[in-house]
């Protein structure tokens, strides 16, 4: 499919409630699958990465059942089901894929977690390895990717494991693997990545002696659970006002967790016009609403490195900023984003490139200079954030912008095209011609 995306005439306007968390959803839909009980969500993300997840729950036992806009699942009290086939499809979900992993290493049967080509060719060796340690018996490719083959456990024991990579998904994979080792787990990581697993956690009955910290045995219980929208959606309308003249919107209930706002913080540095108004918190999470509208002088930004784990989703949408804001913007040691999705500094970079923008690629970063935007068509490589970046980018183009491949939005924001064009957008999902 392409996105077609013409320049606005005139400013975004209205309100938005943004889609639930995709990083909260999938852990919602593990921790109560493995809980004893039935536990109630609401709010839950339904793209195609979590609907992989609740799958993968159903194919392990988890009962499923849908009322009133909720989603009600019968945990497995930890007694998993082996999956027919013992096959479990991931798609294009690295958290479900490493998530899961820590989970069925810890099972007496064997299972075998794959996905799409992007998944399949994403680096596994950084959970395999904690795993490993902690007994588990697990083979990837040579190269250290999916498949993998989970073989049945023999009994994991806990480890303290320094990760070398601020990864919520290593972290939440090892402590999930905690919960049915022996002794106690715990992970230290260079920077603090999103901390959803350990916010999360004691809400579903299981305590963390410390911090990062899990006591093998502890058994999930059911809860109620109320999933905030996903910053890392709400952004897009975000920039995208912030960069549209006339622009002034207004995004409901988003997540404000600190380990997620990278971008907001960003957004302020370069002269954002932002408000966050009606704070308040929800189940385990802070949210708010978010006001923006246009700012004439976006100004360029050098990211602190600091800030990388905060934004590490929303970095393809600053570099589409950044080609709209005066001067040059500099991304450094973000080499993680090499691995994601698709190469998201190679893959913005060729797209802005044919945007007319002007840059310069470095290995763990990118430096990016303000300026005319042009229209033309740009590929997504079958990453939605970086076809949504691309996409807010051609409000502003002085031509169509084009998106090949835009259907991998739905990886995470099925309703993306429809909710931009609520507030006014022109963007039209079409069949290649
Ligand atoms: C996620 C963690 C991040 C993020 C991904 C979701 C999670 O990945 O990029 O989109 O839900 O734990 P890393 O943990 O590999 O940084």
């Amino acid at each position: 499919m392409i996105l077609t995306v013409q320049p606005a005439d005139s400013g975004l306007q209205g309100e938005l409630t943004p889609p639930g968390d995709k990083s909260i959803s999938h852990r919602a839909l593990i921790f109560s699958s493995l809980a004893v009980g039935r536990s109630e969500l609401s709010g839950l993300l339904e793209s195609e990465d979590t609907l992989a997840t609740l799958k993968a729950c159903e194919q392990l036992g988890a009962r499923v059942e849908r009322s009133a806009g909720k989603i009600y699942i019968n945990g497995t009290a930890g007694d998993l089901e082996s999956p027919s086939g013992g096959h479990l499809d991931m798609g294009n979900s690295g958290t479900a894929m490493r998530l899961l992993a820590g989970v069925l290493s810890a099972q007496n049967f064997d299972s075998t977690l794959s996905g799409d080509d992007s998944l399949n060719s994403r680096p596994m060796g950084r959970v395999v390895v904690p795993l490993s340690l902690m007994g588990a018996d697990i083979t990837a490719s040579a190269a250290g990717t999916a498949p993998l083959l989970i073989h049945a456990s023999g009994g994991l024991h806990g480890i303290e494991y320094v990760s070398p990579v601020a990864s919520a998904q290593i972290k939440s994979c090892v402590l999930l693997a905690g919960l049915f080792a022996s002794g106690t787990t715990r992970v230290l990581e260079p920077r603090l990545s999103r901390d959803h697993t350990e916010r999360m956690l004691p809400l579903f009955g299981v305590d963390l002696p410390a911090a990062c910290c899990v006591t093998g045995g502890s058994k999930l219980q059911a809860s109620c659970f109320t999933v905030p929208g996903d910053i890392s959606s709400a952004v897009f309308t975000l920039a995208a006002a912030a960069m549209t003249p006339g622009s002034d919107v207004s995004v409901r209930r988003v997540g404000l967790n600190p380990t997620r706002t990278g971008f907001i913080r960003c957004l302020k540095a370069m002269g954002a016009d932002i408000n966050i108004i009606n704070q308040s918190s929800q189940s385990t999470e802070p949210i708010g609403d978010i006001h923006i509208v246009f700012s004439s002088e976006l100004k360029a930004v050098d990211v602190p490195e600091a800030l990388i784990p905060d934004m590490i989703d929303e970095l393809p949408l600053l570099m589409a900023l950044a080609a709209t804001a005066s001067g040059i913007t500099r991304i450094r040691g973000a080499a993680e984003l090499r691995v994601k999705e698709s190469d998201r500094l190679a893959v913005m970079a060729v797209g802005l490139r044919k945007l007319g923008v002007e840059l310069k690629e470095y290995p763990d970063g990118i430096d990016i200079k303000g300026g005319k935007v042009f229209g033309g068509c740009v590929e997504s490589a079958g990453d939605h954030r970086c076809a949504m970046s691309f996409a807010v980018l051609g409000l502003i183009a002085s031509a169509a912008v084009q998106i090949e491949n835009a259907e991998f939005i739905a990886t995470s924001y099925p309703g993306f095209s429809r909710d931009m064009s609520q507030l006014g957008a022109n963007m039209q999902l079409g069949e290649r011609s």
